[in-house]
């Protein structure tokens, strides 16, 4: 079994982060957002493995290369506009060949690996086996209906929803995808929808198998969704402190500290994960919290947030929350008059003060 993980797009819902960065390269944890589902796909023991680029992006490969670090052989392929995810699948079709391909959005991310549903496809002998997750806005995903236990249509972001279920970006198939997406039409919205490749699989007949997650999935499409995210990657880490503490500070629950960085007069709560060289004094980091290497919170208070490297917070009045945080972003509290507020800020960044 090969896999293919798109990391194209366009990333608008993230701007002004993706303006700069590709969006599956944010960091959950501290670690770039892809590196989940290349984990999980080198667990499940496939090594094969196509990522799915825009046309001219260099960045992907420049941080995960060959795949050496994962144990995997990675190539690359380049799609020339974001045209709908069957139509990724219709460009990969000479990579993929003739086998069984596990086909895994790079903007999910879940809890527990994908393991259990390559071995559910393989136990059910069906063409295409999709993973569904119950939400409470199906209106947003692609959207199954489910009749006596079997799936008997899937329509794509639909006004008025069959199921309580979400498809997932979790999808496995034999070749007879190929077919689906090399007959199906663009949708109104200009894309060769995934959705329209299973009703059409359906239609012609084919299997379509389903497993349910019950554990955690998230489409990580708005910043609040990074930050459950992240919220649910930290609460799994195991605490480990290799930087330095001292002892006016106190560091509770789940905490990972790297090395070089330095904790003063200070107070962690937990799940936290704090990078290398990070410079943390009389402050106060709350829970679900990722602060990324060379970062230096001074006299500020941060909670449920990911902060991107070497930002700096200092003298903040008021705790910061619910933020994300690009590379190399400043926050400071000026004592000087005029009392103004002064800002340097990119384009459709947003800030929101109270
Ligand atoms: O996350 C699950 C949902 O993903 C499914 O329920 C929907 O049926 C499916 O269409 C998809 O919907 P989204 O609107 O969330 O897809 P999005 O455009 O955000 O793209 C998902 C991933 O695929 C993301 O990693 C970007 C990448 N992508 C997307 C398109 C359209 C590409 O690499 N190329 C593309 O052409």
């Amino acid at each position: 079994m090969k896999a293919l993980i798109t990391a194209g797009g366009h990333g608008t819902r993230l701007r002004p982060i993706t303006h700069t960065k590709n969006k599956h390269l944010i960091p959950i944890a501290n670690k770039p957002m892809l590196s989940y589902a290349l984990e999980y796909v080198r667990d499940a023991g496939i090594s094969e493995v196509g990522i799915v680029v825009n046309v001219g992006d260099t960045e992907i490969e420049k941080v995960f290369g060959k795949g050496a670090d994962f144990d995997l052989n990675i190539s690359y392929i380049p799609q020339k506009a974001p045209l709908g995810l069957a139509h990724v699948v219709k460009i990969a079709e000479s990579f993929i060949g003739d086998e069984k391909f596990i086909f895994y959005l790079g903007d999910n991310i879940l809890v527990g690996g994908i393991k259990k549903f390559i071995d559910e496809f393989e136990k059910d002998g069906s063409n295409c086996h999709l993973v569904l997750s119950r939400v409470p806005d199906p209106q947003r995903f692609g959207v199954p209906e489910i009749v006596n236990g079997r799936i008997v249509s899937v329509e794509e972001k639909p006004q008025y929803p069959k199921s309580q279920f979400a498809v997932t970006g979790i999808y496995i198939y034999d070749n007879s995808i190929f077919e689906a997406v090399n007959n199906i039409q663009p949708s109104t919205r200009g894309e060769l929808e995934i959705s329209d490749a299973h009703q059409y699989l359906l239609e012609k007949g084919y299997q379509i198998s389903f497993s349910e997650i019950t554990g955690w999935w998230k489409d990580t499409g708005k910043v609040i969704d990074l930050l459950e995210a992240n919220r649910l990657i930290l609460e799994n880490l195991k605490a480990t402190v290799s930087g330095d503490v001292d002892d006016q500070s106190t560091v509770t629950g789940n905490v990972i500290i790297g090395k070089g960085s330095t904790i003063t007069n200070s107070v962690l709560r937990g799940p936290i994960i704090v990078g290398k060289n990070v410079k943390i004094c009389d402050a106060y980091i709350g829970p679900n919290t990722s602060i990324a290497d060379g970062c230096r919170i001074i006299a500020s208070e941060v909670e449920y947030s990911i902060l991107m490297d070497n930002s700096k917070i200092e003298d903040l009045h008021v705790r910061m929350e619910s933020s994300l945080l690009g590379h190399g972003v400043e926050i400071i509290q000026s004592s000087t008059r005029p009392k103004t507020h002064r800002f340097m800020i990119g384009d459709q960044s947003r800030i929101r003060l109270s």
